[in-house]
């Protein structure tokens, strides 16, 4: 392996301590502690454990956290009167309703209940046009984490060329948005995109948000680029064990590239540091 491994935990860890040093700078100086709402629908365990971290997290940079345990079987209706409610809670600065949701809710409309000024995920249709349009806006916190990941190698990005690869609103379009706005010549690819390896190669920072395991081969991978994986994806081991992997062909990909981020330990841990941050945001904006 000659790639830099980018260490994702160290990083997030730095920004968690840097938000409880500011939060704790809020509450001695503004009697203000900013309170961040946890909303789960349902027992899908995956999301449980998120959750349940984002809340070990929140706790431990001396905020106030507000989980919401709701059953499966919750309607629509059920699910937006607890956003509203939480709206109007002046204790709450930051709501997060955890995707995927159950299928008799339309998670758009909730979304999109959700005041854009509490919107922690950035997922809000004010936020996403906020972010297109340069404006300042909750942006969302995978994709933030993956930009400062790569900014911890090469500081000064304007001028790189750029490739996403994935197009989701939670991701791939608001990663392409922050490179573009560090002035980065940026490319979205997607799965119609032609030649693939080769739009990869263009590269200087590679963004694999696909949700394909081991997807991106060594040999898409432009000598000395920076890669930041944000697949988090559970594959068979052998002998009945599973692994976690990212859209990335790991091994591969370090014998080229000149920075490359873990699965896991690399954008993972970042995603719930820059979720507090954009929590500490939102109640510094809320306050005034
Ligand atoms: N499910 C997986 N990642 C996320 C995220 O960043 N925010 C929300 N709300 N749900 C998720």
């Amino acid at each position: 392996m000659s790639a830099t491994l980018i260490d994702g935990k160290a990083i997030a860890a730095d920004l968690r301590a840097k938000v409880a040093a500011a939060a704790s700078r809020l509450a001695r100086d503004h009697g203000l502690v900013p309170g961040l709402a946890v909303v789960l629908v349902g027992e899908d365990p995956a999301s449980a454990v998120y959750v349940r971290n984002k809340g070990k997290a929140t706790v431990e940079a001396g905020l106030a956290s507000f989980e919401h345990k709701l059953a499966a079987t919750t309607s629509q209706a059920e699910l937006l009167a607890l956003v509203s409610r939480l709206n109007a809670d002046p204790a709450v600065h930051g709501i997060l309703v955890q995707l995927p949701l159950p299928p008799q809710i339309d998670a758009q409309a909730v979304i999109e209940a959700i005041d854009p000024a509490k919107d922690v995920d950035g997922f809000h249709p004010v936020n996403a046009g906020r972010l297109s349009a340069g404006l300042p806006a909750l942006v969302p916190c995978t994709p933030v984490g993956c930009v400062i990941l790569a900014k911890t190698v090469r500081p000064q990005l304007a001028g790189c060329e750029a490739v996403v690869v994935g197009r989701s609103n939670i991701v791939g379009k608001p990663v392409a948005q922050l490179l573009l706005a560090e002035n980065c010549t940026v490319t979205i690819a997607h799965s119609k995109t032609r030649d693939l390896p080769g739009v990869c190669w263009r590269a200087d920072i590679l963004v694999a948000a696909v949700g394909r395991p081991e997807m991106i081969r060594g040999d898409w991978i432009k000598p000395g680029a920076i890669v930041i994986d944000v697949g988090i994806n559970r594959v068979e081991a052998g002998e009945g064990k599973t692994k976690l992997v990212g859209d990335v062909a790991f091994a591969e990909a370090a014998a080229v590239a000149g920075a490359i981020t873990p699965v896991p330990g690399g954008v993972g841990p970042m995603t719930i540091a820059c979720l507090l941050a954009n929590t500490l945001k939102a109640a510094s904006m809320q306050a005034g």
